[in-house]
């Protein structure tokens, strides 16, 4: 299992290419893409305020799954304290020895907010809090893409309402990822009261933008893709070293700081040591277990299969398997974003839930889907359940054709990070002769292969 460091190089860098494309900030699929925090200051406390914090998820396919968002700012003046926090808490308390009685939240300068856990006690939630910092994306549910928690500050130095805003928002999923803007001064927000009949106004509200950029989340690719199709009998697997290179270790070797440990973060799954027992110790850093994976050529947590599998005379049928072959990681919620221009004559997803992202961006042959409540919407760890599938059907498109690869997708993302495409020259392509197609030995052939592909 010898790959050339070239080959991985070329990988690496035919990946940054496709993020440069669409990057730098930029969605193409998501132009308006963003995660919103807005402080609404309710109440004047004396020696400072009370401000209800809102954070709004408004992209449309990217999500924060456990172990959740952790929002941080730094204090404008050093000396700032969190009285009172409703909804959510800080990651630490911080040097408050200059109090007596009566306690601070939270002391620190750079105030780190977790979310709380679901099931907390009613008093100490309030709207759209406690879930465990999941914020689900716009597209898979709206109405859990917003957190909120409540936040008494004092200290402010300040005996009258000017308010110094709070500086350098950072969001962390845990890991790096978003940039956000400085706060900025916005109109009032204004409350609707529970009867709708009266309508109250915020004193102060600023905002602060969060925007996505993939290299500040991960330098290689964290999923790739492979094709087949019914008219022919090879599978084209992921490319290599997709997302890191292999090595020829077949020793499990288990990783228990997440430090780069030179690429031999893989196990064999025909290992006779398996199953492993994981080991999981309790912190404070809310990072997830370091990443156990199979060895595979490519190396990619997350395989995405997309097989041509029926062509009727007025549809034509696609079956998409998605295979986590991370021993260490679930992934709820998770989504698949895919492009190809049949999309907007779309009929029919089997198993999983599909919208199309067409009403709020520049294209129509872009789609999303994700998993159905309680069936499939967790993609479970590697192993005999760490699969989910579903059929698709289309409309044949005018251009339909199923030469020169144009049944496959343009791009893929999972969980909204781009996955690594086969080459265009790699499409399985049609028999020469395409009438003679023996549909029937072919498809039972097939079946076993694609059986047998789904184990990798
Ligand atoms: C954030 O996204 C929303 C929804 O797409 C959009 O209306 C808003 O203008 C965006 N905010 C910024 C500051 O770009
Ligand atoms: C409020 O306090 C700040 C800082 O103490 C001061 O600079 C400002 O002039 C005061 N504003 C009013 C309206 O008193
Ligand atoms: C905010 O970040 C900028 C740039 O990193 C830095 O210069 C500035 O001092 C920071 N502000 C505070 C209050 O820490
Ligand atoms: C790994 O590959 C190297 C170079 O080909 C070889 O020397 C070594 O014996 C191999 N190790 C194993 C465990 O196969
Ligand atoms: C789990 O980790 C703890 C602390 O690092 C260690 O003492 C223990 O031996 C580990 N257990 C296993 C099964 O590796
Ligand atoms: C994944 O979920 C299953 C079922 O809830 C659980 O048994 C398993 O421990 C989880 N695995 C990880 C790595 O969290
Ligand atoms: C495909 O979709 C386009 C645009 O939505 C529509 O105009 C056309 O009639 C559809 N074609 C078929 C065959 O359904
Ligand atoms: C879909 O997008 C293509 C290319 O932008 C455009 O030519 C076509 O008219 C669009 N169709 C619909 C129904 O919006
Ligand atoms: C199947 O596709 C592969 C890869 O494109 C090609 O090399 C092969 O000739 C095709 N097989 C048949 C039977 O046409």
């Amino acid at each position: 299992m010898m790959i050339s460091k070239a080959h991985c190089l070329a990988v690496a860098f035919v990946f940054l290419a496709t993020l440069q494309h669409a990057d730098a900030g930029y969605d193409p699929i998501d132009p308006e893409g963003n995660i919103t925090i807005k402080w609404d200051v309710v109440e004047w406390t004396g020696d400072g305020y009370r401000a209800i914090v809102t954070m709004s998820n408004w992209q449309l396919y990217r999500h924060i799954q456990a172990p959740g968002w952790i929002m941080g700012w730094t204090w404008a003046t050093k000396k700032e304290v969190i009285w009172n926090m409703v909804g959510a808490e800080t990651r630490e308390q911080g040097d408050c020895s200059k109090f007596t009685g009566n306690l601070p939240h939270c002391c620190k300068r750079t105030p780190e907010v977790i979310d709380l856990l679901p099931g907390v006690p009613y008093n100490q939630q309030t709207a759209n809090c406690c879930r465990g910092g999941v914020l689900s994306s716009y597209m898979q549910d709206p109405k859990t893409s917003v957190a909120s928690f409540q936040v008494i500050v004092g200290n402010t130095g300040n005996k009258n309402t000017t308010i110094k805003l709070p500086q350098n928002f950072t969001i962390m999923t845990p890991g790096p990822g978003y940039t956000c803007s400085s706060a900025k001064v916005v109109p009032k927000t204004k409350f609707l009261s529970p009867s709708g009949r009266r309508i109250t106004e915020a004193f102060m509200t600023w905002t602060v933008k969060c925007s996505y950029t993939e290299q500040l989340a991960h330098k290689a690719a964290t999923c790739c893709v492979s094709f087949s199709a019914f008219y022919n009998e090879t599978i084209v697997p992921c490319e290599k070293c997709a997302c890191d290179c292999p090595t020829n270790n077949t020793t499990p070797i288990i990783t228990t700081n997440g430090a780069d440990t030179n690429n031999q973060r893989c196990i064999n799954r025909f290992d006779p040591h398996l199953p492993l027992t994981l080991n999981s110790t309790k912190n404070n850093n809310l990072q997830q277990q370091p990443d156990m994976l199979y060895c595979t050529n490519d190396m990619c947590p997350v395989k995405i299969h997309w097989h041509i599998k029926l062509n009727y005379q007025e549809y034509w049928r696609v079956k998409i398997t998605i295979t986590n072959r991370d021993i260490s990681r679930n992934y709820t919620l998770w989504n698949l974003v895919a492009r190809h221009p049949n999309f907007k004559n779309f009929t029919e997803s089997f198993s999983f839930s599909y919208k199309p992202l067409t009403a709020y961006g520049p294209t129509n042959d872009t789609a999303i889907f994700w998993g159905v409540k309680y069936y499939n919407d967790m993609l479970m760890q590697a192993g005999p359940s760490g699969n989910v599938q579903s059929e698709i059907l289309f409309r044949k498109d005018s251009a339909f054709t199923l030469a020169n690869g144009w049944g496959f997708p343009s791009h893929v993302l999972f969980n909204g990070d781009h996955c690594v495409l086969p080459h265009a020259d790699h499409y399985p392509t049609l028999p020469s002769s395409s009438s003679t197609l023996r549909a029937a030995t072919t498809t039972i052939a097939l079946l076993v292969l694609f059986a047998v592909a789904l184990l990798i």
